[in-house]
């Protein structure tokens, strides 16, 4: 506790001498999530959040794609990723190169790309998504059929919401991957009336089970309009841990699986960052460019 103490004074006095906002995301442990961070949402509310920051360093408690979306809408800005090596198996499970073969077997198909990628793989890419914002985007292009990369559970996902034919690429979440049917059925056996909410890159089979699915920001939502009794978030473990702390009525059940990407982000990571205004998040313009383009087109939905 002493240790949380230091590292958060130090974190509080090292954020207001460099004019720097820290902005965490919903997988962050709690400590950072309530103690230290200035913004706090799912990967579409951070992106928003990067487009109006005023401070002059934006630090990013979250991974790297979150750290170059908040660099590409802040050119001008140092944004911070306290931990380079936090990574995302979506990101990492697709190249650029990947894109451009996808694009010309399919010409004239729309890309439409989940943020969770690199800056050079959005760069080849008509438009970007979130988990939030997934349906709107991918229905605003009017079209019958798009490439959905890189995410294939999310693409399939969507594909069955609304009904517009996916071309899809074999990556997947690493930690929402691993969640099967028969634990959500499970877990309904030992917990009657829990409420299921999936986080749409889950398989489809798991949503199958679900009562609903959304993005984090659509599962603290659904809290504050449905009050439930108990529920059930089947995404990374510190979600439920930071609403429970907001909902104290509200009884989490909780089979979770951790990020380790995301826990590489601590209270020491951060106060090191700031400490040393390392790492900088850099991107080569021609990149920024077209990658800024599809990011800026889907916050534009
Ligand atoms: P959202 O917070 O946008 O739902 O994304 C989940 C996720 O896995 C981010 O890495
Ligand atoms: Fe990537 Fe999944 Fe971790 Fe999110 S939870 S950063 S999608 S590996």
């Amino acid at each position: 506790e002493q240790l949380y103490a230091d590292d958060i004074e130090a974190i509080l006095r090292l954020k207001q001498q460099h004019n720097a906002v820290i902005l965490a995301h919903n997988y962050q442990t709690p400590e950072i999530f309530h103690c230290v961070a200035d913004i706090r949402g799912d990967s579409l509310a951070l992106a928003r959040a990067a487009q109006d920051v005023e401070a002059d360093v934006i630090v990013i408690a979250g991974v790297h794609f979150m750290a170059e979306t908040a660099k590409l809408l802040n050119p001008e800005k140092t944004v911070l990723i306290p931990d380079a090596a936090a990574g995302c198996s979506l990101a990492e499970g697709i190249t650029e190169a990947d894109v451009l073969a996808l694009k010309q077997a399919n010409p004239g198909v729309p890309v439409v790309t989940y943020v969770n990628s690199s800056a050079a793989v959005k760069a080849q890419s008509d438009i970007c998504c979130t988990s939030g914002n997934a349906k709107r985007v991918v229905e605003s292009l009017g079209v019958p059929r798009v490439i959905m990369i890189p995410d294939e559970f999310l693409a399939r996902n969507i594909e069955a919401e609304t009904g517009i034919e996916m071309i899809t690429w074999p990556a997947h979440c690493e930690v929402h991957e691993r969640f099967t049917p028969q634990e959500i059925r499970q877990y309904r056996r030992v917990h009657p009336g829990v409420t299921v909410m999936a986080h749409p890159e889950c398989p489809p089979a798991v949503l199958a089970e679900a009562d609903c699915a959304g993005s984090t920001a659509q599962m603290s939502e659904y809290i504050r309009a449905h009050n439930p009794e108990k529920i059930l978030l089947v995404t990374e473990c510190s979600m439920s841990d930071n609403l429970s702390v907001e909902f104290p009525e509200t009884e989490f059940v909780r089979p979770c699986n951790l990020c380790a990407h995301m826990k590489r982000i601590t209270l020491a990571t951060i106060r090191r960052a700031l400490e040393t205004m390392q790492t900088q998040v850099s991107i080569p313009p021609d990149i920024a460019a077209n990658a800024r383009r599809a990011v800026e087109r889907m916050l534009a939905v």
